[in-house]
């Protein structure tokens, strides 16, 4: 294995992030920006102020990145960027910023798929053995993925519809919480206990394929029927605590109850895996962390899931990707373009 040092730059929604990967101490620095405070007041993420930020912010990132690894530019090997999938003026600052310095230092640049990211996020502090099946849960994604070594590997279940972390942002603006929805509901939830008050129906079909639009839904009329919310107007009529914390409850109840029959089913498909990983933004939650744990136990099947900060998106996850692909001579060019 050659010696390399890698920066990665992640850019494609809501963060500017980058990282430095080495071959001999792996991840020595990461740094990131999120404008969750500044997209809170629209409930999501509008696309616009997301790249405009992207633009502002991606100098002091990478600066403040090299400075705490102590490195200058040219002791970089390569450049590793998340080139798809993304909003497409975000992914295309982080793409054209790449390619500027390829060009400058006269360094290979590298095109990272954000979700091959997630996918080997656990690799970063880890090391699970292959065969390896990742769920990867974000506010954008969620699959199941089929890990036979480093980029190797196969797409097993995605969504038809939502994202899980989609449900729970599109949950807890519908019950008056603020965006992200994700840690708000794990917040109330924990109040209550994590007791399943409402009882969401969910699809018992015995597929890998996720959908949540449907449970989405469930809690929708579930509420009309109880006449805490008013189809006609869209509006919560019951803003009580108590309300939100049960339904934000029941919720996670029913989105363990999905990962845990998924898994299970895969396990069945798959017989021969080694270890388990939980990634993406909803793997920061600590209750849905210990179902899968307590199941792999269980099991008699490893266990892995990043720390927060490499749960949620960063750049460490596309320097270490970035690293292996440049081990193995596959770099892009500046034609590199954006999905
Ligand atoms: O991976 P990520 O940072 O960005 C994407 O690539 O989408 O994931 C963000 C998602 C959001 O939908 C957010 O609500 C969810 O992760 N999330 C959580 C928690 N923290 C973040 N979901 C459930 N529980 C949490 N504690
Ligand atoms: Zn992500």
């Amino acid at each position: 294995m050659k010696n390399l040092t890698i920066l990665g730059i992640e850019t494609s929604c809501d963060e500017t992030a980058a990282a430095i990967y080495t071959t001999s101490q792996g991840i020595i620095s990461n740094k990131l920006f999120s404008q969750i405070e500044q997209q809170k007041m629209y409930g999501g993420v509008v696309p616009e102020i997301g790249s405009r930020t992207q633009l502002e912010k991606i100098n002091g990132v990478i600066d403040a990145t090299l400075q705490a690894a102590n490195i200058t530019l040219d002791q970089i090997d390569a450049i590793a960027v998340t080139s798809k999938p993304g909003l497409a003026g975000s992914l295309l600052v982080g793409v054209c910023f790449a390619k500027a310095l390829a060009w400058c230092l006269k360094k290979p640049i590298i095109g990272v798929n954000h979700l091959e990211g997630h996918a080997f996020s656990s690799f970063i502090e880890h090391t699970p053995p292959f065969p390896h099946i990742c769920l990867t849960a974000s506010g954008g994604h969620t699959s199941l993925y089929l890990v036979e070594g480093f980029g190797k590997y196969s797409t097993i279940a995605s969504t038809t519809d939502d994202a899980a972390g989609e449900a729970f942002d599109k949950v807890a603006k519908l019950i008056g919480l603020p965006y992200p929805g994700g840690p708000e509901i794990e917040k109330m939830a924990r109040t209550v206990d994590f007791i399943d008050f409402f009882e969401y129906t969910r699809s018992k079909k015995p597929i890998l394929e996720f959908s949540f639009s449907g449970l989405k839904t469930a809690v929708l009329y579930d509420l009309v029927k109880r006449g805490a919310y008013d189809l006609k107007s869209k509006t919560l009529i019951d803003c009580s605590l108590e309300l939100k914390a049960q339904v934000s409850s029941s919720l996670l109840v029913a989105m363990r109850g999905i990962f845990l029959s998924k898994l299970e089913l895969a396990l069945k498909t798959y017989p021969n895996i080694q270890s388990v990983s939980f990634v993406g933004g909803v793997a920061c939650n600590k209750y849905l962390k210990g179902a899968l744990n307590e199941f792999c136990t269980q099991s008699n099947l490893q266990y892995f899931t990043p720390s927060g900060q490499y749960c949620t998106d960063n750049a460490a996850m596309i320097a270490l990707v970035g690293h292996y692909m440049a081990q193995n001579n596959q770099f892009s060019d500046l034609n590199l373009d954006i999905y």
